[in-house]
């Protein structure tokens, strides 16, 4: 048999009609396989090299979240973009959990389909690029100072890697940035992706344009990125690491200087230690003066913290974890915006 290069795509959907119209849409450009139920579509992504999954959120057997979940859990690098009927989707922040690559309203139209699609692709493949040259510089990397000094020429470099549309921005490219810097890290895998879910269900509270809203996810990947190069995680610091700690924010602001993104995205890497109190870090910045983008990373990050835990502290509950958070509204956190994070989460 003919080997076929093209990107292998699967289409599940328990109805024939949504199967066969995007199979005549997708076939042109991609090799096409398809699935009843999601039983089966978990068989054919284990056995077939799968790049793309088309995926029915309503389906009998197995319902599409839980499709979603597992084909995630195999292999997060294979993209999802998930087919809905209007009006099925609780909240489009439920897909960043999951990270859905994007959403196609039933009926289709096939010029959204095909570029859909194809920008799917496209993440994968920066995906790959992105995760062989930084495994690369971590094998030369013996010392994390090397590792930062690396990871900030690649960021100066990144036009060779990556070409964003202007108006798509930086946020693809930060989340397999971010995903790839974390892997190797229990305690941190997964802490950005998660501190963007929180900052996102704030931003859906505070109302905020689809613009602010992707800026801000922009800054709550990238806050920690300052870490890279500074070696601690194991329990508790001396006064010399945390000094080096402390050093993050700025650190990250350097590191991503490159990016030239706007100043509301470097706020919020820069100031997301600040408390309401000024008694936070790196300036000592008070209340309002504190840009609203690191005031809401502050407190889905120290969320975050506390419900993952830490290797001397026990994970909270998501009442208890509230409840602390509550009694440092004022001094470290902005009590609106606390308030706002958690009316959103008592929802979920
Ligand atoms: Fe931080």
């Amino acid at each position: 048999m003919e080997h076929d290069s093209r990107p292998n795509v699967l289409i599940v959907d328990d109805e024939l009609g949504p199967r066969e119209s995007l199979g005549m849409i997708l076939k042109p450009s991609f090799n096409i396989f398809t699935s009843e139920d999601g039983r089966e579509a978990l068989q054919v992504i284990k056995n077939k090299n799968i790049d793309v999954v088309t995926l029915d959120l309503k389906m009998p057997v197995m319902p599409g979240e839980e499709v979603l979940k597992q084909i995630k859990d195999y292999d997060p690098t294979i993209e999802v973009v998930i087919i809905t009927g209007y009006g099925t989707l609780k909240s489009a922040v439920e897909a960043i959990k999951y990270n859905v690559f994007d959403y196609i309203l039933k009926p289709f139209n096939v010029s959204d389909i095909l570029s859909t699609v194809k920008r799917c692709l496209e993440r994968r493949e920066m995906s790959f690029r992105v995760k062989a040259f930084l495994t690369e510089i971590e094998k030369e990397s013996k010392s994390p100072l090397k590792m930062y000094k690396h990871i900030s020429h690649f960021l100066n470099k990144l036009d060779e890697f990556y070409h964003p549309a202007k108006s798509e921005g930086y946020l693809e490219f930060v989340k397999v940035l971010t995903s790839t810097l974390e892997t190797n890290d229990t305690y941190t895998k997964g802490h950005s992706e998660r501190v963007n879910y929180y900052a996102t269900l704030i931003a859906e509270g505070l109302g905020l344009s689809q613009v602010d809203t992707r800026d801000l996810q922009t800054s709550a990947y990238l806050h920690d990125i300052g870490k890279v190069g500074i070696s601690v995680n194991n329990g508790s610091l001396d006064e010399n690491e945390l000094t080096e700690m402390r050093k993050h924010p700025l650190k990250g602001v350097k590191m991503v200087s490159p990016l030239k993104l706007p100043h509301e995205v470097i706020g919020g890497i820069k100031y997301h230690h600040e408390r309401m109190d000024g008694e936070g870090y790196p300036e000592g910045l008070k209340g309002d003066q504190i840009p609203l983008f690191a005031r809401i990373i502050a407190i889905a990050d120290c969320y975050d913290a506390i419900t993952v835990g830490r290797p001397n502290k026990a994970a909270m509950s998501k009442n208890e974890a509230l409840l602390e958070l509550k009694r440092n509204a004022d001094s470290q956190f902005d009590k609106e915006l606390l308030d706002i994070f958690a009316k959103a989460l008592r929802k979920k």
